[in-house]
């Protein structure tokens, strides 16, 4: 057990509850109790839910107090940036460099999210083929909100969910990864200081077999905010029927390394990025796809960086790649890496997995058909392939199921300009590697990557209905 371990309880209703079953949360790379949190039973989630309905009735939460509120955790965050900063790096493996980053990032989310509140607002409609009418809207909140946040980004992804459901004044019921649920219930701590009205934050944690269906199969939600992966994805979307979620599913993102490209710094940033939080994130790239003519160069560079990397403990500030989230998902990567190898491809660096850490790899001489090609790796793995012309290297990346973000790396203008029509991806990075976000940008993909956007402006829109007024002025 770590010398700081954390006994946690669960926020419901403005209250903190303790009870007899809890989850332990081990820190990654150690694997030394860190935390244990109580456990959600089914009359603790219906008591959530009950809460969230209950103050979206009858708590009024006006747009000052919102602003207000997210500004004011924001401010606090900033406080205890390196509290929270720690606990991402120990019940995640994030190194903590990048965990501080993570910090800093949520405070600016949830800032964006509390000036979002003040831009909430309807429109004037023209009133031709309505003579003696005047025609608007209003953004009402939806109600209550279930989010469903994944391991990799345990604040910054619960922020986005946060920031925005409170922005457009709904309560939320946050449902976290159970192994970095710590700072979910820290962050509740803190947005309960900064002042949040009693039942429009909640924190409960469970199984997806039980606390995730229960939220799924209540009707009192309006919406779901989830990200995670596409089977979890459909499996909500089909069970909810016609109620709406925001559905952020991850992606094999992929690169473009065109021939005017400068290799050298894009070969550095790949090596860089591909390994970012030991590839646990959903705009990793995982895909490289370089112009033959400047191949070589680009993997003299790529292998050299990679092979630089720091791998080890997330709390040592020197550290750039970290454990994976559980030894479960370290063999499963080394398994995906040796059935590819058993295909043909070739290692060119890593390849390899002690515990839960796995060594940053670099392939070559992949093709389709291999899971590691075809899947989202989630993994500190990427591959190279070449290309002649860029419509080859443009049906490539398109030849995927998923389509979150791609990355093109090009002097040249032109293609610049065209590419985002060209490729069937949310977000398109020019002279850069897919795995860019700035969290104002709206965020989110096609295909198996999802639907809805995430960045505060763009969710808040999600979790508003659009009511239409219309006024007889001749009556
Ligand atoms: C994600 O993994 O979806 C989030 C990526 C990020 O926010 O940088």
């Amino acid at each position: 057990m770590q010398s700081n371990f954390l006994k946690e309880r669960l926020f419901i209703g403005g209250e903190w509850i303790e009870t007899e079953d809890t989850h332990q949360v081990y820190n990654k790379y150690t694997g030394e109790l860190y935390a244990e949190i109580a456990l959600a039973d089914e009359e603790i989630v219906d008591r959530a839910i009950e809460k969230a309905v209950h103050a979206h009735k009858q708590i009024d939460f006006p747009v000052e107090q919102r602003y207000e509120v997210l500004m004011r955790a924001a401010e606090l965050l900033q406080q205890n940036q390196a509290s929270f900063a720690e606990t991402i790096a120990i019940e995640g493996g994030k190194p903590i460099t990048d965990a501080k980053v993570e910090v800093s990032r949520s405070v600016s989310t949830l800032q964006i999210a509390a000036m979002e509140a003040k831009n909430l607002v309807g429109e004037i409609i023209p009133n031709y083929n309505a003579a003696g009418r005047f025609l608007y809207t209003v953004k009402k909140p939806v109600g209550a909100v279930a989010a469903i946040t994944p391991f990799n980004f345990p604040l910054n992804l619960v922020v986005h969910k946060v920031g925005p459901a409170l922005a457009a004044g709904n309560p939320i019921i946050i449902k976290p990864a159970s192994d970095t649920a710590t700072t979910t219930v820290k962050l509740c701590a803190l947005l309960e200081e900064a002042g949040v009205p009693s039942g429009y934050v909640q924190c409960v944690v469970g199984s997806g077999r039980t606390v995730g269906e229960q939220l799924l199969n209540d009707e009192r939600i309006a919406h779901y905010t989830f990200t995670g992966s596409p089977a979890v994805g459909k499996h909500i979307q089909q069970t909810i029927g016609l109620r709406k979620a925001t559905l952020e599913l991850g992606s094999n993102s992929a690169t473009i390394v065109h021939h005017d490209a400068d290799v050298a710094k894009a070969a550095t940033k790949v090596a860089k990025m591909a390994n970012v939080n030991a590839g646990q994130v959903c705009i990793s790239v995982q895909r490289v796809f370089v112009h033959e003519t400047v191949k070589e160069a680009f993997l003299e560079t790529l292998i050299n960086e990679v092979s630089r990397l720091k791998v080890g403990n997330p709390l040592d500030s020197e550290t750039n790649v970290g454990p994976m989230i559980s030894e479960k998902e370290a063999i499963r990567i080394e398994q995906w890496v040796e059935e590819a190898v058993a295909d043909g491809a070739i290692v060119q660096t890593g390849g390899k997995r002690a515990g839960n850490i796995f060594y940053p790899t670099v392939l070559t001489n992949v093709k389709k058909g291999m899971k590691v090609v075809d899947e989202e790796a989630f993994a500190p793995v990427v591959s190279v392939s070449p290309y002649e012309t860029i419509e080859e290297a443009i049906a490539l990346v398109n030849d995927s199921k998923y389509g979150l973000q791609a990355g093109i790396y090009t002097s040249d203008l032109n293609l610049s300009y065209q590419i985002p029509y060209l490729l069937d991806v949310g977000g398109v990075i020019v002279n850069d590697t897919s795995s860019f976000r700035a969290d104002q940008m709206p965020y989110g993909g096609v295909k198996e990557s999802g639907n809805g956007k995430e960045g505060p402006a763009y969710a808040i829109q999600e979790l508003v209905e659009t009511v239409t007024v219309v006024v007889n002025l001749e009556e």
